[in-house]
């Protein structure tokens, strides 16, 4: 980017949290652990303990951040342990009591207490502030955005804060009666009464020496006329920063006006007219012009900013939509104004059209401003339609991964506030199509899940359909197996959705990647998950299954049907269901395909259901046949650590274990230690670890050891033995046999 201020942001994202953040969090995490509690029930901090002031206002800033600050809390901040200085409870729930008895002792000369909730009353701030006569003097900075005034309160008391300099009230119930209390602070230097219920802006006369920057935006109860406006503005000789910047939907012509006098603001260096009407390119430059000293104009939503002075100027930052600069100080400036977040993504979203290079700076922008403003549909719409371009293909490689799991997460908040807003839920899933964030990027996988396959159920359009079964046949491998069982009624949905799709598909003779992508899914949700394998059978899916054997005869089709059969044939409650006469036809075929994952698959199944002789009591004979065509197909197939083309993945070695304990079916052992070796000789770090912690190594022990072992079998376990001693040699040695 070209914009200087972005690149602190980019690095941060890519780079490690730092030791003092980590902490701070781990303290805040164990705090109910580390500290005793007093009698009224709050919390009290070890008696030893005390934090110097610039970790102590820390601390409470991540508290704050966290969403950590209660009257609980808060208490660990009463006494002199912590020393603060700069007090942030931005958006916290906490009483008057608790905000006096913890913060009101401290030399604080920073409040913000932004967006507090309403037990916190803004008369009740002051007086708390007040009570102490060292912040009474020396209290230089208060933000009271979005904060509470209790109806019955009339004026506020803002005058006793002599040694404020920053005031702000945006969005705050305050009247032009307060304005001019404030006014007659001696050091007021600053002031954002934005948004307030002022109607006269003439106290301002007070301060008309002292005030440097004046914010006003959106101050819909102005009575006065223009010329009045302007006398006040034209008084203000040292107002460095000026901002009348005015919803667009108001057609306020103030900036026009303002725009027009020569004498006026002659020190201003930074002015926001952004949302104005009848502002044009030639006004504006001509005001810059005349003001040489001007680092900064504010145009968004309005019809300038778009001429050669504006982009070729040096020096001057433009907010507004003309270009990605423009775009990215108006993402930044207006992070909290929603009606102009709104606009600056929307100028975004037709910048992306043609981007071509990653920018993870713009993205933190658009994370920013979706967090800011959760309950804001367009925000969040058009915000979530900007983070998909700027994150399609390629573009995700280079972003940190911190910042797609944030991204990630808000698009899911975003789902959860309007759930039933069907664009905004086709760019939640089209960002999860993203490997790079299926793959790599941490975020809450249990609810992606839950969320993609309830989608599936949707009937949606065909297209929209493959890329939810395709998703799912990858989330569906993430799960662990507890996850998967608490996914109850969503399982059962998506089984039955996803045999429907693949009854549809055979019927029609289709095999397109919906096919495959739909077999996949169920393969994979079918692993380890007893739960999946019997709503297969309940909804009919063996014989969908066959029907799909009798249609297709392709080998990648073939091997995802086998291995289905093969997560059913390892639950024993279910594996007698298979033992049918169709299905045994079908195996029996397929172990002597020439493709060497079919054949393994079918081989795996018959290893299974022959291990158990319940269910074929009356058909031994067959049983038998099995068992000696299994083990002459194994004599034939190559070494095990030969390659297939589907890569096999275990999730456990337990299903195995019955099979290798068994030395009346030398078949079924050699099997199983053909299929042990083959994964081991893939993914030797992954399942050596398995092997050790699933107790698995004393199998393959008393294999080598047994008198009646089959000599293959042998030679097999050793194999896998030895391999595993070479693989842990340098770091574990388990005691082996
Ligand atoms: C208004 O402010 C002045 C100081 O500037 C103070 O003395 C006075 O008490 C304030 N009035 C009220 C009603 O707060
Ligand atoms: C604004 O306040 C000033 C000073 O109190 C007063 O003279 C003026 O008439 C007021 N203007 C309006 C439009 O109310
Ligand atoms: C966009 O405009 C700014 C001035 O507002 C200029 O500095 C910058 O070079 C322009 N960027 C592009 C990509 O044209
Ligand atoms: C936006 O609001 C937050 C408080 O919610 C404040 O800390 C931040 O400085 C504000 N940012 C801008 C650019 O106004
Ligand atoms: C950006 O998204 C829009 C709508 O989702 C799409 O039409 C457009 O092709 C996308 N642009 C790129 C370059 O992917
Ligand atoms: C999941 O499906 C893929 C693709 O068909 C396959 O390679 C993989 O082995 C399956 N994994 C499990 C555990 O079923
Ligand atoms: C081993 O398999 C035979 C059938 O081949 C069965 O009768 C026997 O019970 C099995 N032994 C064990 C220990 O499971």
């Amino acid at each position: 980017m070209q914009n200087g201020r972005s690149t602190w942001q980019e690095q941060e994202e890519a780079s490690p949290y730092s030791l003092v953040n980590i902490c701070l969090n781990f303290l805040i995490a164990n705090l109910e652990k580390l500290c005793s509690e007093r009698s009224d029930g709050t919390l009290c901090l070890p008696e030893h303990w005390s934090f110097p002031q610039e970790v102590a206002d820390r601390f409470l800033g991540v508290m704050t951040w966290q969403g950590k600050l209660t009257d609980r809390t808060a208490s660990i901040f009463q006494g002199n342990q912590m020393k603060l200085k700069l007090v942030n409870i931005q958006k916290a729930k906490i009483s008057t009591a608790a905000f006096t008895k913890a913060f009101c002792h401290h030399k604080v000369i920073e409040l913000d207490a932004t967006a507090v909730h309403t037990d916190l009353p803004i008369p009740d701030i002051i007086s708390g502030l007040c009570s102490n006569s060292w912040i009474q003097q020396n209290l230089r900075c208060l933000l009271l955005d979005s904060t509470s005034i209790p109806q019955d309160s009339r004026l506020l008391f803002f005058g006793q804060l002599t040694g404020l300099r920053v005031l702000s009230v945006f969005n705050v119930c305050f009247h032009s009666e307060d304005l001019a209390n404030v006014s007659q602070l001696p050091k007021l230097e600053s002031l954002d009464i934005s948004n307030t219920m002022v109607t006269n802006i003439s106290a301002l006369l007070a301060c008309k020496d002292r005030l440097k920057s004046l914010t006003m935006h959106y101050l819909k109860c102005l009575t006065m006329t223009k010329p009045q406006i302007l006398a006040v503005i034209r008084e203000l000789k040292c107002l460095l920063h000026l901002d009348i910047s005015d919803h667009r939907q108001l057609k306020s012509d103030l900036a026009f006006h303002l725009l027009q006098q020569k004498d006026i603001l002659p020190n201003v260096v930074s002015l926001d007219i952004s949302g104005g009407s009848c502002i044009t390119d030639g006004a504006v430059e001509l005001f810059v012009r005349q003001r040489p000293a001007m680092q900064f104009v504010g145009l968004l939503a309005t019809d300038a900013g778009y001429s050669d002075f504006f982009t070729t100027k040096q020096g001057l930052r433009v907010a507004g939509g003309a270009n990605m600069s423009q775009i990215s100080e108006a993402l930044s400036r207006y992070r909290n104004r929603s009606c102009f977040m709104k606009e600056a993504l929307y100028r975004l979203f037709t910048e992306t059209f043609s981007m071509q290079v990653t920018m993870p700076a713009i993205l933190k922008l658009v994370a920013v401003g979706m967090r800011n403003h959760p309950l804001d549909l367009p925000v969040q719409f058009t915000a979530s339609a900007c983070a998909l371009n700027l994150t399609r293909q390629g573009l995700a490689r280079g972003m940190p991964v911190r910042l797609l799991s944030e991204v990630t997460c808000l698009l899911f908040k975003a789902l959860k506030n309007f759930p039933h807003y069907q664009q905004l839920q086709k760019n939640c899933l089209l960002s999860l199509t993203n490997s790079r964030i299926l793959v790599d990027v941490p975020f809450d996988r249990f609810d992606a899940a839950k969320f993609v396959m309830r989608w599936l159920c949707k009937h949606e359009n065909p297209k929209m359909q493959t890329m939810a079964v395709s998703i799912t046949s990858i989330l569906a491998l993430q799960l662990s197996s507890e996850q998967t069982a608490q996914l109850k009624e969503e399982l059962f949905m998506a089984v039955k959705e996803l045999l429907a799709i693949v009854k549809q598909k055979t019927t029609e003779n289709l095999d397109d990647v919906t096919l495959l992508f739909t077999l996949k899914a169920l393969w994979n949700l079918t692993d380890e998950s007893p739960a999946a394998c019997s709503h297969f059978i309940e909804n009919q899916g063996l014989a969908i299954f066959i029907q799909v054997l009798e249609t297709f005869s392709e080998s990648a089709i073939q091997s995802k049907v086998l291995g289905l059969w093969n997560n059913i044939a390892e639950v024993r409650e279910l594996s007698s269901k298979l033992v049918t006469e169709d299905v045994v036809k079908h195996i029996s075929s397929l172990l002597h395909s020439k493709e060497m994952e079919v054949s393994y698959f079918a081989a795996g199944i018959i290893a299974h259901l022959t291990s158990d002789t319940q269910p074929w009591m009356s058909h031994d004979l067959q049983r038998s046949a099995l068992l000696q065509d299994l083990y002459a197909t194994i004599q034939n197939w190559p070494s095990s650590s030969c390659k297939m083309t589907a890569l096999v993945t275990y999730r456990s070695f337990k299903a195995f274990f019955p099979l290798l304990g068994n030395f009346s079916q030398p078949a079924v052992q050699l099997w199983a230690l053909w299929a042990m070796y083959h994964v081991c000789s893939k993914n030797p770090s992954k399942y050596c670890r398995m092997l050790v912690e699933e107790e698995g190594l004393q199998f393959l022990c008393d294999i080598q050891e047994h008198s009646e072992a089959d000599a293959q079998a042998q030679r097999i376990a050793t194999s896998i033995l030895d391999d595993f001693r070479m693989h842990f040699m340098n770091y574990q040695r388990p005691s082996l046999c």
